[in-house]
């Protein structure tokens, strides 16, 4: 017999190199509190159901709970001899206790479920704030001033100028975009919020367990039922790392545009002094090293996805120890993914358009091309095919004298001789992108109007994930109160059943 938790079958001890290589109480340092919490609500529930007695109940929370306080001030060290949190505990409240009572921490529960609990309470907790992180940098986007809806950008495809478009509408595209980001988020915690405590091992047991009253206490949304899958399944857990290099995917696409048009060849933006830093040896330079990085993490966030799939490919239902490879680089992804959010979101106040030079670039690249395609159509009757023709010929004409739209006399001249005259003015009209911004009024488009109705949508949207966030986390709350506020009542020798009956009107709800 070896003195570890689980020595009864061992002769011989593992060596320090085996232990190196299996022990987890760094990345476990995170699971601290949810594994404290989890303990709290089994050690209620094996009382009320009298699967311990009330004495060893009442010991167990006291002991659990000073736990706690000193987790909370940071005097809680996790032993590496002891592999993982749960030993850790465990041991600390058996070292206090004596096995007499201690010992009775661990029945009807093994660390299989009990990690998975863990995972995902602590794994909530990251959703909700990944999706208060978004909607924090949404409302940057959408705080844009009017002056924005009519500063002028080049809108590009293939990477080269297409139509004119407006800060305010490359601003709310991007909230559009990360509202999907938080709906994702959204459904992962959907399947996060599942408790699978009480499937113990991998059968299940045979004590009188009651699930329900634990995922409660837990703030949980529901049970995860079937034993075997809910200590198997690790899909919760990948599809939040799907949701997380989405997001950092997303975060990259808008920085890499940052990084590019803050270039000299774009001058559009620029990013705030605070956001950016220079050379060791050219002086002249700012380089926008926040983005670059925005962009540069999400190599991070995606190589967590693939790294979580390939690690639970191969894994049979049932615990393996190749599971707990599931919470290093999410750890990792978590941090790369919620920083880059908060950063990003300050270093959007402060970004500067140069909605002139945009301008500039639109005019030198014939992005209003399609205006006079549209007024061919509209005010001549040609087919649209047709328009497209004529318009295309006048830029071909316009490029062979190293002349743009600009130059309305000479466009008039030559779209004469392409038999289709149009007069001056009027062209220069056409030709005018602060004109074709406004006059893109079909829903969603980048009229100053559309904006101002697509931004009202988005920020109405915006405002239901707040409240839907309010709610989550209160539920939390309510819930981690709850079983404190039990915890101590037993340890202060009020029965049990009475001390969950006084907690039950704030444990209510749907489960
Ligand atoms: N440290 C383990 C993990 O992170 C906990 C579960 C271990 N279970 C076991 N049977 N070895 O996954």
């Amino acid at each position: 017999m070896t003195d570890k938790l689980w020595g009864g079958r061992f002769a011989e001890d593992i060596t320090q190199e085996v232990l190196d290589y299996t022990l987890t109480v760094d990345v476990d340092e995170r699971l601290v509190f949810a594994d404290l919490w989890q303990d709290l609500a089994h050690m209620l529930m094996l009382g009320v159901r009298g699967i311990v007695t009330g004495e060893v109940a009442q010991a167990v929370l006291g002991s659990l709970l000073r736990l706690w306080e000193r987790a909370e001030r940071g005097e809680l060290r996790l032993r590496p001899e002891l592999e993982d949190v749960h030993f850790n505990l465990e041991q600390q409240v058996i070292e206090e206790l004596g096995r007499e009572r201690g010992g009775h921490l661990q029945t009807a529960r093994s660390r299989n479920d009990q990690v998975s609990t863990d995972t995902r309470m602590y794994l909530r907790r990251i959703q909700l704030d990944a999706v208060a992180a978004n909607l924090d940098l949404i409302g940057e986007l959408l705080a844009f001033p009017e002056t924005d809806l009519l500063a002028i950008l080049p809108g590009y495809t293939h990477s080269q100028a297409a139509q004119p478009i407006s800060v305010a509408f490359w601003k709310s595209a991007h909230a559009s975009m990360l509202l999907r980001d938080v709906r994702r988020l959204r459904g992962a915690f959907e399947r996060t919020d599942e408790c699978p405590l009480g499937a113990c091992a991998l059968a299940g047991t045979s004590f009188p367990l009651d699930r329900e009253l634990t995922a409660r206490l837990l703030g949980f949304g529901g049970v995860l039922s079937h034993a075997l899958d809910a200590t198997s399944a690790r899909d919760y857990l990948i599809e939040s790392a799907a949701a997380f290099a989405i997001g950092g995917n997303n975060l990259s696409r808008m920085a890499e545009e940052i990084v590019m048009w803050s270039g000299h060849e774009y001058r559009l933006v620029e990013v705030a002094d605070a956001y950016a830093t220079g050379s060791s040896i050219m002086p002249q330079k700012k380089n926008p090293v926040v983005a670059e990085l925005a962009r540069g993490r999400a190599g991070r966030t995606a190589g967590t996805l693939v790294q979580l799939l390939t690690m639970a490919k191969g894994v049979t239902l049932g615990y393996s120890c190749d599971l707990q490879e599931d919470k290093p680089y999410l750890w990792h992804a978590i941090d790369a993914y919620l920083s880059t959010l908060r950063i990003v979101a300050g270093q959007t106040r402060g970004l500067r358009f140069d909605g002139a030079r945009g301008e500039q670039l639109c005019w030198d690249n014939f992005s209003t091309a399609t205006e006079l395609a549209n007024h061919l159509v509209t005010a001549h009757g040609l087919p649209f095919r047709e328009a497209h023709h004529v318009s295309g010929a006048l830029v071909a004409a316009l490029l062979k004298r190293g002349a743009t739209l600009r130059d309305t006399a000479a466009a008039a001249e030559i779209l004469g001789e392409l038999g289709h005259p149009v007069d001056e003015p009027v062209l220069a009209r056409l030709f005018a992108p602060a004109a074709a911004v406004s006059g893109y009024t079909s829903p969603g488009g980048t009229s100053p109007r559309s904006v101002t109705a697509v931004r009202a949508e988005l920020s109405s949207a915006a405002e239901a994930h707040a409240a839907w966030l309010g709610g989550a986390r209160r539920r939390l709350r309510d819930a981690q109160d709850a079983t404190f506020a039990a915890a101590r009542d037993v340890a202060a020798g009020a029965g049990i059943a009475k001390a969950l009956d006084r907690i039950a009107p704030s444990l209510n709800g749907e489960l």
